[in-house]
């Protein structure tokens, strides 16, 4: 960790307590505007209105787009290394909202390249979370007109020839200073795999605005995505991001993290097993003594049972914005509240797991979000193939 900052974020490492704003100025991004804001559809979704995506590059040629009815584009992916947790779903939601309201293509890739180069996980592990996660994925609803998924190992006859192309553009030295050196080659071409991902759309569609809604952690890939699109080698434009803070851990502030001892709400947690876990383990910011709370109040800024109600879980503002004056005077109760973060998100997970349950076997119900032959030639061409290359049709 460097000496200066009590925290690293980084795609491959975050820890400490993190300073959103700070971040900021060391990755170059900017706050979110209320003018910005004001552009999202109405009604407005709670993870802009409340800051959990608090930053952005370029989102208003996105907005503008989406506003004049115009071809615009989600990226939003996932890193199938293990079960999917209730911090993994929101950008997903959130990409679904938009896809419901302005009619945005969305594309899904599954990175499980990246973290077969990153974990200690066997292939046949990846592959089996690849295929969990997919499940998860499609049990969000997406319109399957307008949402292409992608697995790299699985999509190579797209993911491979791009990334080629885009590979030539990045020096390893950029590689090192924006990520650190990697530990084997593959995470050295990894961002390359990354960037085709981000322009993948306009490969397939054409040069339009995209918006990458992320966790923070994610921006290097990004900017580096960015700097292929501003070589106008390519006729795409650079990708815009809207980037999110963590959802909290169950132990307190910071990323809910899969490979930390404090267990995470899986998204396959039945109703007793999230009751049991925020009871458990949700940090609390009440005192000690239930004297000491009605005289004193809690602190719900570090409260995890209210963090979770606020970032996703409670939709109504007014509601949040009451926890949070009770919680503080004192009338209202971290037990209180435990119940009432348990209940909103048992609730959620169990439409979650109906829509699930509800899926048809993998292979099927993946096969309608999968580029179609014309739009992989499209792509390819358009990263500079000729239509005679020898790629498997
Ligand atoms: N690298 C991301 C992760 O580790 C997953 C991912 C792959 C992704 N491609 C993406 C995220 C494109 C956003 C956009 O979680």
């Amino acid at each position: 960790m460097p000496a200066e900052d009590d925290f690293t974020v980084t795609p491959y490492a975050v820890e400490g307590d993190i300073d959103y704003d700070r971040l900021l100025d060391k990755f170059g991004a900017d706050a979110l505007t209320a003018e910005q804001k004001a552009k999202f559809p109405d009604p407005g979704h709670p993870l802009v209105r409340r800051d959990v995506f608090y930053a952005e590059r370029d989102v208003d040629p996105f907005l503008d787009a989406a506003n004049e009815g115009k071809p615009h584009s989600i990226v939003t992916g996932r890193g199938p290394s293990g079960p999917m947790h209730i911090g993994h779903i929101f950008p997903f939601y959130f990409a679904k909202y938009l896809q419901d309201q302005t009619g945005t293509l969305v594309y899904i890739p599954f990175s499980d390249d990246e973290k077969y180069f990153l974990k200690d996980k066997s292939l046949g592990e990846i592959s089996d979370y690849t295929r969990e996660n997919l499940l998860d994925l499609l049990a969000v609803g997406f319109d399957p007109e307008r949402t292409r998924i992608i697995v790299d190992t699985a999509d190579a006859d797209v993911v491979y020839p791009l990334a080629t192309a885009f590979a030539k553009e990045v020096t390893q030295s950029t590689v090192d200073a924006t990520y650190g050196e990697p530990e084997n080659i593959g995470l050295s071409f990894y961002p390359a795999v990354q960037a085709t991902h981000l322009l993948l759309p306009q490969l397939v569609e054409g040069r339009h605005p995209t918006l990458v809604p992320i966790a923070v952690d994610q921006d290097p890939h990004v900017r580096v995505c960015r700097d292929i699109a501003a070589k106008q080698r390519y006729d795409v434009a650079k990708p815009g991001a809207l980037l999110s803070k963590f959802l909290p851990s169950l132990e307190g502030p910071g990323k809910m993290s899969s490979s930390d001892d404090a267990p995470s709400i899986l998204l396959s947690d039945d109703r007793e097993t999230v009751f049991d876990k925020i009871r458990t383990h949700a940090y609390s910011g009440g005192q000690t003594s239930l004297k000491e709370h009605r005289e004193q109040g809690g602190n719900p800024e570090v409260d995890v049972s209210y963090q979770f109600l606020y970032y996703f879980f409670e939709e109504s503002d007014e509601q949040v914005e009451r926890l949070a004056r009770e919680y503080q005077q004192g009338s209202l109760l971290s037990g209180e509240l435990k119940e009432m973060a348990a209940e909103n998100i048992a609730n959620f997970l169990e439409a979650h797991q109906e829509r699930r349950r509800a899926l048809g076997p993998l292979e099927e119900e993946l096969e309608q979000y999968r580029l179609t032959e014309s739009e992989r030639q499209d792509a390819r061409r358009r990263a500079g193939y000729p239509d005679n290359s020898l790629v498997q049709q």
